[in-house]
């Protein structure tokens, strides 16, 4: 959450600065800010978007050739102008700060600066780095050194970007839990909380490991850690050249990046099945060098995840217990890091994160090895991410930047991924015949062209949208392993349609949820053509008997047929393991359908971010 960008060149930084917000907005969108050194730190915040500070930056005509810039996801006091960063301090030579992450011991640093004479204006956490700074600026008259002090005193995540009015030739960064990274480029040097941002100036990136303080300036960087020492030690960090594309963040042809990432799952699915399209059998090694050694002693799996990607890890646990007989337990993350589960060192815990950031997920994972489990798998789609590189082993979805907020592509990916993960343990474990591991890869192989075929529903389900967008609530159904996909289905619909929608497994209808069906009610069900599909039927005719309307995603040979209140959209013919997968792209669709019609901001639903570095 928050996403922060700094540069300094030799040149204007401005432009660069908003561009690299634009390209952070989707690590939240509550205010914007800036500031530029230009004789003197100058401010320009708003509580409106990106776009609402280019406004002001133009009229205002700020320009500098360093600055440091901020878009805010709320945490430590409202949406407003005086919490927006960056943050200052001082008065004579001012400090400015800008900050993604949470600084849990803000409380009591605020009481010390108080104390000694520091005067607060804002709610945020964040202004208690900046009077930090400025504080041990005192003693040791060197704006390096006063950041690397502060960091030792600061208790949480942050990744951090400073400016002395005094010394503009600089900017200090720091990270400790909360992504940050340098772009080296020809004329100046940048840092940002993603690559994304500084694809603009440079590709050559170094990524800050946790407790690293960096000194940026025009032609250069230096970097320390001060992991194990408060005036930290000179660190070497690679350069790395991004591959990412520019078409990978631009949205092109697509009114909305989510309805791009719709549109992209066939290749993004594609890509993320890449090595095995083309083998004749599915290996341990996709998973590390180390994986054959940790799944040969795996004898049950714990799944730690959040949101969407909690959903694909509900799936997922069909699958192992059916194809490769593993027991499995799918914790939410938030609450698996707070209870007293018992550990066993034979457990695979598999951390799901589309962001490889999410607080929560992070926590559980060490939390979990805390308790003495060993092994750890990371599924995830950022391959510098915090998850993927504290795990042992780790598979890289290859869904490609996913920047709208409602997870999409991340979530089929993540599912081609864990259908994967099973068919390896069902190998190793002797419950696969070479004939059905060659039927499975066939079946992914497929995968993109049937995912294609799903898509093309859409003209069908944007009818449906228009009488949904009128509802103010709505019930998702689905058995067995469509369940969560019910449950994903009703999640998108709520973020961005602000459709109150829950999902249920179909049996547990009757035992409360009927009673609030009616025909202001649409009941939205899941019919696979699978074992459970005369169970379904059953629950939808307790739906219709009691004057429902239903909405019936089915496959071809389902054999549910139009009627009164009853609307069938058909998919395909059942497509087995991969069921789950297709089935969710019609639900993608009537949400973002859905919200079309209400007019709400696809991308940035209100309220949410797309990363949550926060608890
Ligand atoms: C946020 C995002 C969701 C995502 C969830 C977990 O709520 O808006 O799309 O599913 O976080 O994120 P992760 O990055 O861990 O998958």
């Amino acid at each position: 959450m928050c996403g922060i960008i700094g540069a300094i060149a030799n040149a204007n930084v401005v432009p660069v600065l908003l561009e690299g917000l634009l390209r952070l907005e989707y690590r939240g969108y509550d205010s914007a800010g800036l500031v530029v050194t230009n004789h003197g730190l100058q401010r320009v915040r708003t509580t409106g978007r990106v776009t609402e500070l280019s406004k002001l930056v133009a009229q205002q005509k700020t320009e500098g050739f360093a600055g440091i810039a901020h878009t805010r996801w709320a945490t430590h006091g409202e949406p407003s102008e005086r919490n927006a960063h960056p943050h200052f301090s001082g008065e004579d030579s001012r400090i400015a700060v800008v900050h993604n992450g949470i600084i849990e011991n803000h409380e009591a640093i605020r009481l010390h600066l108080r104390n000694k004479g520091f005067e607060f204006l804002s709610d945020t956490d964040t202004e208690v780095i900046a009077h930090l700074v400025a504080f041990n600026l005192r003693q040791v008259t060197d704006l390096f050194k006063a950041v690397c002090m502060s960091v030792a005193e600061l208790q949480g995540a942050y990744a951090i970007a400073v400016m002395e009015e005094a010394h503009p030739e600089r900017i200090i960064a720091a990270r400790n839990g909360a992504p940050l990274l340098i772009g080296v480029g020809k004329n100046g040097t940048y840092v940002a909380s993603d690559t994304s941002a500084l694809l603009q100036t440079t590709r050559d990136i170094i990524y800050l490991e946790e407790g690293d303080v960096a000194e940026l300036n025009s032609h250069g960087y230096r970097i320390v850690s001060c992991l194990h020492n408060q005036l930290g030690e000179a660190v070497h960090r690679t350069i790395h050249e991004s591959n990412l594309s520019n078409e990978a963040i631009e949205l092109g042809p697509y009114a909305h990046y989510m309805q791009k990432e719709i549109f992209e799952q066939p290749s993004a699915v594609a890509n993320t099945l890449e090595m095995v399209l083309n083998a004749q059998s599915i290996s341990p090694n996709l998973f590390g060098s180390e994986a054959e050694k940790i799944f040969s002693k795996t004898n049950h799996i714990l799944i730690l995840a959040c949101g969407t990607s909690y959903h694909a890890g509900l799936v997922a646990r069909y699958w192992l217990e059916t194809v490769a007989g593993m027991s499995c337990n799918v914790e939410i993350a938030s609450e698996y890091r707070y209870r007293d589960p018992i550990a066993d060192e034979n457990t695979l815990v598999i951390g799901i994160s589309q962001s490889g950031e999410t607080a929560d997920t992070l926590a559980a994972l060490s939390y979990a090895k805390k308790l003495g489990h060993q092994h750890n798998l990371a599924i995830c789609n950022v391959p510098e991410s915090a998850l993927i590189r504290q795990a042992n082993l780790r598979f890289l979805t290859r869904a490609g930047p996913e920047i709208g907020v409602a997870s999409t592509k991340a979530f089929t990916t993540q599912l081609a991924s864990l259908l994967l993960l099973t068919v390896t343990l069902a190998k190793m474990r002797h419950k696969l015949s070479l004939g059905d591991e060659q039927k499975i890869i066939a079946a992914l192989r497929h995968l993109p062209v049937a995912l294609q075929h799903a898509l093309q529903v859409e003209p069908q389900v944007k009818i449906w949208a228009k009488s949904f967008a009128q509802k103010r609530h709505a019930l998702f159904l689905g058995r067995g392993v469509h369940y969560p996909i019910a449950m994903e289905g009703a999640l998108k619909l709520k973020e961005i349609s602000y459709i109150h929608a829950e999902a249920y497994a179909a049996g547990e209808l009757k035992h409360g949820p009927l009673a609030l069906v009616d025909s202001e009610m649409p009941v939205v069900a899941i019919a696979p053509n699978d074992q459970l599909l005369g169970k379904l039927k059953s629950n939808l005719q307790e739906v219709h008997a009691r004057g429902g309307e239903l909405y019936v995603f089915a496959d071809a040979d389902s054999q549910i047929t139009q009627s009164e209140n009853l609307h069938v959209i058909r998919l395909a013919e059942h497509a087995g393991l991969l069921s789950p997968i297709l089935h969710t792209i019609p639900l993608q669709l009537l949400a973002y359908h859905v919200a079309l019609e209400k007019g709400t901001d696809v991308d940035k639903p209100r309220n949410l971010a797309k990363a949550v570095t926060v608890e």
